[in-house]
Parts: structure tokens; sequence; C-alpha cells
């Protein structure tokens, strides 16, 4: 039994029309039909949707939907995850079928992260067609991307997704400051059954009122994610880091803000794993170069005013 990859993300919003606009005119992902309860969806691929945009009064990643390989499992897992004492929650067939899936169950992971986990997924043959332009995302048996959650209970929550079916790809503690007494902060980075480097991932801090620290996408090309860039700055969609590449996932990319506040990466070019046999990596630091984070261009500035002053 394992989890076999990221399936869609559930979001909550009170501001679908930047939604709409943040997902169509600047990432490119394409606008499908409205779910019959009225919630938004957009499709990267020939999955019906990966983005449901559900209409609320706040902003937050209601869940990240994972997708295990039948029924069997999707029960048992259920039952490991209600031992473990998280809530499990069962989905009518209503919004199973409104979610393109089988069945599936709402839960959350020990710091309250949104999960839903499916079995039974749906392919469509309409054809995915970006409306500015991106050549195509990377999907198949690698998933929608990752979710990268916060995790104050950190130990507890490694348990958890260890007990769950995920596996340690990469256990770094990332130290942000040049103090040699800085503790740093944990991170654990999470394969599930394929080859995408993470498709969890979760670091040692206080959980965001949004829920998510952010959620990734992989597109074909570096000139994809370079365009995207662009996209990003003509809409004046605030950057959260510029582009660089990681050391970790190898992923040439970028991070920006989503109007819900948490960040989306948008990459190209990741390290593929075999999850079978993996051995887990710590690394020393995120990035090889580039991905100066917005935080870090404020001291700087804040830096250079003191000194010009
Ligand atoms: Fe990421």
């Amino acid at each position: 039994m394992g989890i076999k990859a990221l399936g869609y993300v559930v979001i909550a919003t009170a501001k679908p029309a930047e939604w709409d606009h943040f997902l169509t005119r600047v990432v490119g992902v394409m606008r499908a039909d409205d779910a019959p309860d009225g919630a938004a969806l957009y499709r990267i691929d020939d999955r019906p949707f990966r983005f449901r945009i559900e209409a609320g009064k706040s902003e937050r990643l209601v869940a990240a939907a994972y997708e295990v390989g039948d029924a069997h499992e999707l029960a048992a897992l259920g039952a490991k995850i209600a031992a473990a004492g998280r809530p499990v929650l069962a989905g009518s067939d209503a919004d199973a079928a409104a979610r393109g899936v089988a069945a599936f169950f709402c839960t959350s992971d020990p710091a309250g992260n949104g999960l839903e986990f499916f079995c039974g997924d749906t392919r469509d043959d309409v054809a995915f067609v970006s409306p500015v332009g991106v050549s195509g995302f990377v999907t198949g048996a690698m998933g929608m991307g990752h979710a990268v959650f916060a995790a104050p209970n950190f130990a507890q929550t490694h348990d958890f997704y260890k007990a769950i079916g995920f596996g340690d790809t990469d256990l770094p503690r990332f130290r942000f400051s040049p103090d040699p007494d800085d503790p740093g902060m944990g991170f654990a980075f999470m394969h599930a059954d394929n080859g995408r480097h993470h498709s969890v991932a979760f670091g040692e801090m206080p959980v965001p009122p949004s829920g998510c620290i952010h959620l990734m996408l992989e597109m074909a090309s570096q000139s994809d994610v370079g365009k995207c860039y662009d996209r990003m700055r003509i809409n004046q969609v605030p950057v959260s880091a510029t582009i660089g590449r990681h050391v970790n996932d190898q992923t040439f990319g970028f991070y920006m803000q989503t109007p819900s506040g948490f960040d989306l990466e948008i990459g190209a070019d990741p390290l593929v794993i075999d999850p079978a046999t993996w051995v887990a990596t710590a690394h020393l630091q995120p990035s090889e170069w580039g991905h100066v984070w917005a935080w870090q261009t404020a001291m700087e500035n804040q830096t250079a005013a003191g000194e010009a002053a």
C-alpha cells in the first residue's frame, strides 16, 4: 500500500475573481465547466480538474488530495489515520462525483493541515489548451505537483506521514542566518510512489492562517517558467522568490503570491527519483543559486537605507 500522487487541491476564497485571473492569465491554466455545486474548476492536463476553487469567507487551502490504489487501500488508510487520532470524514457520493473520484475522505495531519485521500480517479478527452500558451504541465504518474505545509509539532507530523505511506526524500535543517548557534529550521521533503522528488513537504514553523506555505506546479520547459515570470510582473503579482535552482530537487523556478496569501512555485527540469531505492539526503541549504526571497530584499533595502542615512 502506498500513496500514488497529489491529485488535486481544494481552495476556499473570498476572491474567486482574483483567483480566476491569477490561474488563467498568470499561471496559464484552463478553466473547466463549474462543478454542480458552483465551485470553479481549473485543469492543467487530462484530469477534469486540478484546482477546485470554492467561494468562502476567508483564504484557505482546504485540502491537498492524494490518490491511493483502490477502495480497499482507501478504507485501510482511513482506519490507520483514525487510529492515529485524526478525524476521518467520509465524502458523500455526490461530493465524490463532483471531484471525479470513486470515493474519498477528508482528514488532516497532526498540525491541522487539510488533506483528502481518494481512489478511482478520472481522465477525459478534453484537450488541455493553455489560454496564455503554456506548452504543458508535467503530471502523469508524478501527479499534479506538491504541497508544502507548516508543522510546529514537526516530529509528530513526520511520524504521521511516514506511517501513512510517504517516504523520506530529504531531511535538512536550513539556517537562514550566519549565527553558528542558530538551531535552524527542520524540513521534511517526502515522496509518494512516483518519481517526483517530493509530493508533500513541511517545515518546523507556525501554521499560517491560509493553512499552506506553497503549492508547486511543474511546467514543460524553462521557457514556460520564464514566460510565467514575465506574466507575474506584467500582472503586478507579488514575487515571493526570484528565479533560482533548488539544491535538493534541482528544480529551476520561482515563487509568487496567490490571492489567498500562500505561494505558488512554478518550476521545470526537476530531479526525478526512483522511490524504491532512494536513500534520504540532508542538504544544508535550499537553493544552489537565485531564489532571493521578498523578505531578504526587504532586509537588504532596509540595511542600504540605514547606511545611506
Ligand atoms: Fe516547493
